[in-house]
């Protein structure tokens, strides 16, 4: 029998046995390579006469072309399979249940902050809000605190360079912009970020404040203390807490007081507070002989040491997860 009429049965059995395109492209060379069976055939139709040649070249053609379907079509199963096994690999399991992002939660420093806006508003306090850029009248002018007072270097400013802004030391210029805006009587609690040069164990150069105050016509230093120590002894959950009012300046008061509060054996300054200055009012054409009245500030950071027994400030601004999550 002509070895060409079981050529194209062999060389579709041997391009089956392939399993990877390489082997397939060595089984081709087998067939239709330089030295490929087929191709040695075609060699040999030049020594045929015309007629031979002829019925010879088309058979050998009949052949080459089926190779050659052969061929493509394991060529395309063998990319099918491939293709296949990719995706198997590559699979996605929709119905595994997602990895999640946790709920998150409140930075101690928020949940103080939020505890003591909603202690005041029980008594009446709304919330204010004023810019952490500042300029130089709101920070320290309006609240009687003239250019070469001896008052402004006791905070460390962070100037903006070539204007008039800085980074308020304070949260106290909120008493003057919201008096601006607003006619007494008046009664806020204005929490926010405060900046100082300023930097250790409990000190950061970022902190939080927050800033109460409250004008009305009848105003008196008792209102002061009472409304502080009532605040102070619920944010402790203390009823007994000893609250003291110690003799203090500040440029914005008159009288004014430092707020200390007895914890252990020790007493902790927590805040200074004051009758608001007349100077101060007049800057907001209030009339000091109508209206008068107090203003405090907190550290809230030093709160929220002092509720969590946390003992270094920076603990709360460097993130590290183990140390917030003990809040959630
Ligand atoms: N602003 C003062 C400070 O940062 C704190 C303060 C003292 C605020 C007396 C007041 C006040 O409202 O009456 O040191």
């Amino acid at each position: 029998m002509d070895p060409l009429d079981s050529l194209l049965d062999e060389a579709a059995a041997r391009f089956a046995a392939a399993d990877t395109p390489d082997a397939l492209e060595q089984a081709k060379a087998a067939y239709l390579g330089k030295q490929g069976l087929i191709t040695e055939r075609m060699k040999m139709l030049g020594g045929m006469d015309p007629e031979t040649r002829k019925a010879e070249g088309a058979r050998i053609n009949r052949v080459k072309t089926a190779v050659e379907d052969a061929l493509n079509a394991r060529r395309e199963a063998l990319r099918e399979a491939q293709l296949a096994q990719q995706l198997a690999a590559e699979a996605l399991d929709v119905t595994l249940p997602g990895r999640g992002h946790g709920l998150g939660g409140w930075h101690p420093v928020s949940r103080v902050r939020e505890r003591i806006c909603e202690l005041f508003a029980g008594i009446g306090f709304v919330v204010a809000d004023g810019p952490e850029i500042e300029t130089d009248f709101y920070n320290f002018t309006a609240l009687n605190t003239p250019d070469d007072h001896p008052a402004r270097s006791m905070h460390d400013t962070f100037y903006i360079a070539g204007t008039d802004r800085l980074l308020r030391t304070h949260t106290s210029p909120i008493q003057v912009r919201y008096m601006e805006a607003n006619p007494p009587p008046l009664r806020i609690i204005a929490p926010g970020r405060v900046y100082r040069v300023d930097s250790d164990a409990t000190h950061s150069p970022m902190f939080h404040q927050v800033e109460g105050l409250w004008i009305d016509r009848d105003v008196s230093f008792a209102d002061l203390k009472g409304v502080v120590t009532h605040f102070l002894q619920q944010f402790f959950e203390r009823e007994d807490l000893q609250v003291r009012f110690r003799p203090s300046f500040f440029p914005f008061t008159e009288p004014s007081a430092e707020i200390d509060m007895a914890w252990g054996d020790r007493w902790l300054e927590i805040g200074g507070c004051g009758m608001v200055h007349p100077n101060v009012l007049r800057h907001v054409n209030i009339d000091p002989e109508a209206f008068r009245g107090f203003a405090f500030g907190f550290g809230i950071d030093r709160l929220a040491m002092l509720r969590y027994g946390v003992n270094d400030l920076r603990l709360f601004y460097e993130n590290d997860l183990r140390f917030l999550r003990q809040f959630v």
